[in-house]
C-alpha cells in the first residue's frame, strides 16, 4: 500500500513533486488560516496517515499524537520547532523534524531592513507624509542615527545571527557581540565578534537583535530588569519567538523611553498583539514575515518532503530535532 500523509496547509509545488515521484499520496489542506488543534486531531483519525507536515502555528503534542499512532514523523516546515513536543515524540519513537538553514539569507536581510527602519526612522516618515504633516523641509523633522560603527549585540551567534553579523560588520563597520551557549569560532575570524555574557551585551549593545531558539530558558529572556540594563538609546529587534520578550515590560520601556526604539516580526501571543503595542510610534512591526521569500519557502518544501521521505523509507529524518 502507498504512503499516505497529512499536510495541515498548502505548500510549495517544489515539496510536493518529491512526494510525488515517491508514490507519496498526501491530503493537504486549502484553508488560508491555521487548522486549530481539534481540527488536526479529527483529520487525523481518519486515516492511518503515516507522517504528517506541520506548521509552527499546529501544536502538535501529547493529544495529536495520540489522534494516529501509524504516524512517524511530524516534519515541521520551519527552521523553529517550538510547537512540537519532542520530548513526547522520542518517548515514543516518533521522529520531528525542521527545515533548518532554509532562511537565513531572509530572516538576516530581514532585521537589517527592521534595523535600518529604525535609525532611520523611515517608517515614521512614511507615516507622517500619509498623515499629510509634512510642511516643509527642517533640521530637527525626524532626527534619526548613524548605523556606522554600532555596537551590535547578537542573542544567538548561530547561522542566522552570524549572517546578520557579516552583512552590517562588513557595510556599516558594526562592531559585533554574541551572547550563546556555545562559541563561534568562524564568526569571531570573519568579524572580530567577540562572546560575551547575556547582561554584558545588554549593557553595551546599540542594538540587541534576538537569534535564539524558544526553549524555556528563553522565555521571557527579555524582560524588566534586562530592559532596564539596556541603554536608553538602544534599539531591541526580534525576528525569532515572540515569547523570548516580556511585551508588557516592552511596552512600559518604550512608553517611558527606556529604549529608544523596537521592532518586531514575530510576538508573544501570536497571531494576537499585546494592547497598546501598535499605538506606540517607536515601534515597528512587521507580521512574522521575516523569511517570507520565494527561495526560502521552495527550500523548505523541498526539505520537508526529504526528511519525510527519509523516514518513510526507513530512515531517520535528515534534519531531526530529537536530542
Ligand atoms: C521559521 O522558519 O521558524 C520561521 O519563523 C517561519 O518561517
Amino acid at each position: 500500500m502507498s504512503k499516505q500523509i497529512y499536510i495541515t496547509r498548502q505548500i510549495p509545488e517544489a515539496g510536493l513533486k518529491i512526494l510525488r515521484e515517491k508514490g507519496v499520496e498526501f491530503d493537504m489542506g486549502t484553508e488560508d488560516t491555521p487548522p486549530c488543534k481539534k481540527d488536526i486531531i479529527k483529520k487525523l483519525k481518519k486515516k492511518q496517515y503515516d507522517g504528517v507536515i506541520s506548521f509552527l502555528t499546529d501544536t502538535i503534542d501529547k493529544e495529536v499524537m495520540d489522534a494516529c499512532p501509524t504516524v512517524k514523523i511530524f516534519a515541521n516546515f520551519s527552521v523553529g520547532f517550538n510547537n512540537i513536543d519532542t520530548e513526547e515524540a522520542k518517548k515514543r519513537g516518533i521522529e520531528a523534524s525542521n527545515t533548518p538553514g532554509t532562511s537565513d539569507v531572509a530572516v538576516a536581510e530581514h532585521t537589517i531592513a527592521l534595523i535600518m527602519a529604525l535609525t532611520t526612522r523611515l517608517v515614521e516618515g512614511d507615516r507622517y507624509m500619509r498623515a499629510g504633516k509634512y510642511k516643509g523641509w527642517s533640521p530637527d523633522l525626524l532626527v534619526g542615527t548613524d548605523m556606522k560603527g554600532k555596537v551590535i549585540g547578537l542573542v544567538g551567534g548561530g547561522a542566522i545571527g552570524g549572517e546578520v553579523a557579516r552583512v552590517l560588520h562588513n557595510g556599516f563597520g558594526a562592531q559585533i557581540l554574541y551572547s550563546d551557549i556555545v562559541e563561534n569560532k568562524k564568526l569571531e575570524e570573519e568579524t572580530g565578534a567577540i562572546k560575551k555574557d547575556f547582561i554584558e551585551l545588554v549593557k553595551e549593545a546599540d542594538i540587541i537583535s534576538l537569534h535564539c531558539p524558544l526553549l524555556p530558558s528563553t522565555t521571557h529572556l527579555i524582560n524588566k530588569e534586562v530592559l532596564d540594563q539596556m541603554k536608553p538609546t538602544a534599539f531591541l529587534i526580534n525576528t525569532a519567538r515572540g515569547p523570548v520578550i516580556d511585551e508588557k515590560s516592552l511596552i512600559e520601556a518604550l512608553k517611558n523611553k527606556k529604549i529608544r526604539g523596537a521592532a518586531l516580526d514575530v510576538y508573544e501571543f501570536e497571531p494576537k498583539i499585546v494592547k497598546g503595542l501598535n499605538k506606540l510610534d517607536n515601534i515597528i512591526l512587521t507580521p512574522h514575515i521575516a523569511s517570507a521569500r520565494e527561495s526560502a519557502r521552495n527550500m523548505m518544501s523541498e526539505i520537508v518532503a526529504k526528511n519525510i521521505i527519509s523516514v518513510l523509507e526507513g530512515g531517520k529524518a535528515i534534519n531531526s530535532a530529537i536530542k
